[in-house]
């Protein structure tokens, strides 16, 4: 078993999103890096103690290694916002890796490297030894569980998104076939999310062709750069369309689609295929949807 320190902002939301991942044994809410020993949530919230709400991570390194872990995390914050996040503002909201281990640091640096530049600009999250660490109080450990209407920075559905991830990547173990491996990854996405219609239209010459899918039948080819889809491959970038109508061009396989999101799926630079989303509800998709399906196609 290892450990690691995440301050992702309010510790509720964080603490229950690392509970959520695979080979991780236990996380537990507590405060980081401060001054003075032990302090209280009430100490803790003047903001004047130095202590960062943070979550500690055991986690079974044979089952779940430290990169990813640190890339899950960045998929809870964001990396470009000083002392805030979500609603909580505070130095005891701020962002930061502590580790235990020098060797440990020379593992997540590499993610912090990767996470600049997918974001474009540097961060402002803190990469640190741990100083100290002091249990948060009990009302304070899984607290997302005991209040499930509880507040929570983090977008509720990123939890329903991590277990998805997290069972596709089991699912597809083992299977080679790349028709097989969209068809399941397909079927998951639709079920769990309950989306209207979940497929992929894959790269041919200079369309693109129908693929799995589950929903309604849709149509065969779109030409490049023609409908959201064809333009998310033209653009090689997710374009999330919260109002069909409003789109240009915008293909109508079926005119019960409200709302769509289109993300490429890429071998090295180039498109191979494009996972398209729709929904019957007017803007279902935002950033969280864009950033979990980037994460999830990967796996293809
Ligand atoms: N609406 C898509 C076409 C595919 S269907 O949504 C399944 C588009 O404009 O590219």
């Amino acid at each position: 078993m290892k450990e690691i320190y995440f301050a992702a902002g309010c510790f509720w939301g964080a603490q229950h999103f690392f509970a959520g991942v695979d080979g991780v044994k236990e996380a537990v809410a507590g405060y980081a890096n401060g001054n003075g020993e032990n302090p209280s949530y009430e100490q803790v919230y003047t903001d004047t103690t130095g202590f960062a709400e943070t979550v500690r991570v055991t986690y079974d390194e044979k089952r779940i290694g430290l990169k990813e872990l640190t890339e899950l995390y960045f998929t809870i914050i964001n990396p470009l916002s000083l002392n805030r996040q979500g609603g909580d503002i505070g130095t005891r909201y701020r962002t930061g890796v502590y580790y235990k281990e020098e060797a440990d640091k020379a593992e997540v640096q590499p993610v912090f490297e990767a996470e600049a530049r997918r974001v474009g600009a540097p961060l402002v999250v803190e990469l640190e030894p741990l100083r100290n660490f002091y249990l948060a109080e009990e009302r304070h450990q899984d607290y997302l569980d005991k209040n499930p209407e509880g507040y929570c920075h983090v977008p509720l559905k990123a939890f329903r998104y991590l277990r998805l991830y997290q069972d596709i990547k089991l699912i597809l173990e083992g299977e080679t076939d790349s028709i097989a491996r969209m068809a399941n990854m397909a079927a998951l996405i639709h079920e769990r999310m309950h989306f209207f219609w979940t497929g992929f239209y894959r790269v041919q010459g200079e369309q693109l062709v129908l693929g799995p899918f589950q929903g309604p039948s849709a149509c065969f080819r779109i030409g490049f750069g023609k409908g959201v889809c064809g333009s998310a491959w033209k653009e090689k970038r997710t374009l999330v369309v919260p109002d069909v109508e409003a789109f240009p061009g915008h293909i109508a396989c079926s005119s019960l689609s409200r709302s769509e999101i289109v993300v490429p799926v890429f071998e090295g630079e180039a498109i191979t295929s494009v996972l398209d989303i729709d929904s019957k509800e007017l803007a279902m998709f935002d950033a969280t949807d864009a950033l979990w399906l980037e994460k999830i196609v990967t796996l293809l």
